[in-house]
């Protein structure tokens, strides 16, 4: 038997690039790879890249750079881009760096096995198409090993919005979902497989519509399936947009026990006229209302955004109308970003807000969220939650897991194993995390 090929796989951007990584690794089992932890010894690398700032795509060719030695020292290792600055530089980055072999875009990358081949043959491979066939028709089954407890899942990929500062749209393509049947039976072999949580990943996700039996099945609709599946205990779902938060996914946020209690809604902006020029097609009160109908079936959900500062034209009212929005909703969780310049987005072309005006708005917005996001968690001592247990923890016999709410949770129990489920009281809250015992049955 030939010794298997090492795959070394480094991850960057978003869940739905985790999940990529995952199901590219596993193309490539089919390849006679097994994957490594570290670039020492493999024989190939993989970049599983993002494009959505300046400093993520940055990053990549810096990385690369880094593996030049890698290469000296071992003239068969074959190099590779995938991912969303793969789909948007392509040819580009073989020319910017000479010793990348192969580059694959998020929606071919089920032709990597063959794309391997080529590179092995001493040519270089390029696939940044959108190809009719579907790479989930071809990757159909999972990986049969034991997994941990939680997992990511696609459904749809894609988007239509073209929100005027997103390399999204150009990088994933046109908003795609996947037929139900596929998803559900995915979800059930990942069950088989240990998992216990699934997230339902898409760059708009809410706005789901794959096939079903009996027609077209929204996201709640799919979730009620997920729901009867025995085994899964938990399901959570992200990225959602504002305007696709339907009826039916309203309720069953106060309905669906599985459906835990956590909502990413990114927004962006608290100010009209700049969501107007970002084209979210919401306003900041149509954005306040959705969450009070929200709050009105699920009053302890705990609220999720992301945020844009120094937008072009932003000035420093539509920034406090955003700070106003903030203290209004009090988010749980907030990511937050200065506005990135992306090439071949329509806000590039647009007058720009100065760097030391970013910076000094970003600041003041961290400032004001990392102190909402402590009150949220430090609300949580005295409560029960439940924690899905991962992994062990620093201390002898700790295990953390996550809250129903997507709080660590560490608890020291030399009982506790990945995958249990269980009733904890939370007893304190440090920076990062609750510390909490075990309530008895
Ligand atoms: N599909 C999701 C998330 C897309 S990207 C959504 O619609 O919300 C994740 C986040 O990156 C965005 O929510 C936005 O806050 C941020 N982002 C996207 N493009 C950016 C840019 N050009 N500069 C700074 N932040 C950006
Ligand atoms: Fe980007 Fe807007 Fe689409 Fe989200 S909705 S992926 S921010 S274009
Ligand atoms: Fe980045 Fe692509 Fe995700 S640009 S955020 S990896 S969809």
């Amino acid at each position: 038997m030939t010794e298997p090929k090492k795959l070394y796989i480094k991850t960057y951007g978003c869940q739905m690039n985790v999940y990529d990584s995952e199901r590219m690794a596993e193309a490539m089992g089919g390849a006679g790879y097994v994957e490594t932890g570290s670039p020492d010894d493999a024989d190939m690398i993989l970049l599983n890249t993002c494009h959505i700032r300046e400093k993520a795509a940055e990053k990549v060719y810096s990385e690369l750079g880094r593996f030049r030695e890698f290469k000296e020292a071992k003239p068969d290792l074959k190099i590779g881009v995938a991912g969303c600055v793969a789909q948007a530089e392509g040819q580009e980055i073989m020319r910017r760096q000479p010793l990348v072999d192969l580059v694959v875009g998020p929606q071919s990358y089920h032709r990597l096995p063959q794309m391997e081949q080529q590179v092995r043959e001493g040519k270089k491979a390029l696939d940044t198409d959108f190809p009719l066939d579907d790479k989930f028709d071809t990757l159909r089954t999972r990986a049969k090993a034991k997994r941990g407890p939680t997992a990511f899942l696609t459904v749809q990929e894609g988007c239509d919005k073209f929100c005027a500062f997103c390399v999204v749209p150009y990088t994933r393509g046109a908003e795609v979902s996947r037929p139900a049947t596929r998803i559900l039976e995915e979800a059930r072999e990942l069950v088989d497989r240990g998992v216990r949580e699934i997230t339902l990943l898409g760059q708009n996700v809410n706005a789901y519509h794959g096939a079903g039996p009996e027609g077209d099945m929204t996201l709640a609709q799919l979730i009620w399936e997920l729901d009867k599946i025995d085994g899964l205990s938990r399901i959570r779902f992200t990225t959602s947009h504002p305007n696709d938060m339907a009826d039916d996914l309203i309720e069953a946020h106060g309905t669906c026990a599985k459906l835990m209690p956590y909502l990413h809604l990114p927004v962006q902006s608290g100010s009209d006229r700049i969501l107007k020029r970002m084209n979210r097609s919401h306003t900041a009160e149509s954005y306040l209302r959705l969450i009070e109908r929200i709050r009105a079936v699920r009053p302890d959900i705990v609220m999720s955004g992301d945020f844009i500062v120094g937008f072009p034209e932003e000035t420093e009212a539509d920034f406090q109308a955003t700070m106003d929005l903030i203290e209004e909703v009090k988010y749980g969780y907030a990511y937050s970003f200065k506005y990135s310049t992306r090439p071949g987005t329509p806000a590039a072309e647009r007058p720009q807000v100065d760097e030391d005006a970013k910076s000094d708005r970003l600041q003041r917005l961290q400032a004001l969220i990392t102190r909402q996001q402590r009150e949220v968690q430090d609300a949580m001592v005295g409560r029960k939650v439940s924690v899905l247990f991962e992994k062990p923890g620093r201390l002898d016999g700790q295990m953390v897991g996550k809250s129903e709410y997507l709080h660590a949770v560490h608890v020291v129990d030399s009982s506790l194993k990945a995958g249990d489920l269980v009733a904890v009281e939370v007893v304190e809250s440090a920076s990062n995390s609750l510390a909490g015992r075990i309530l008895p049955d």
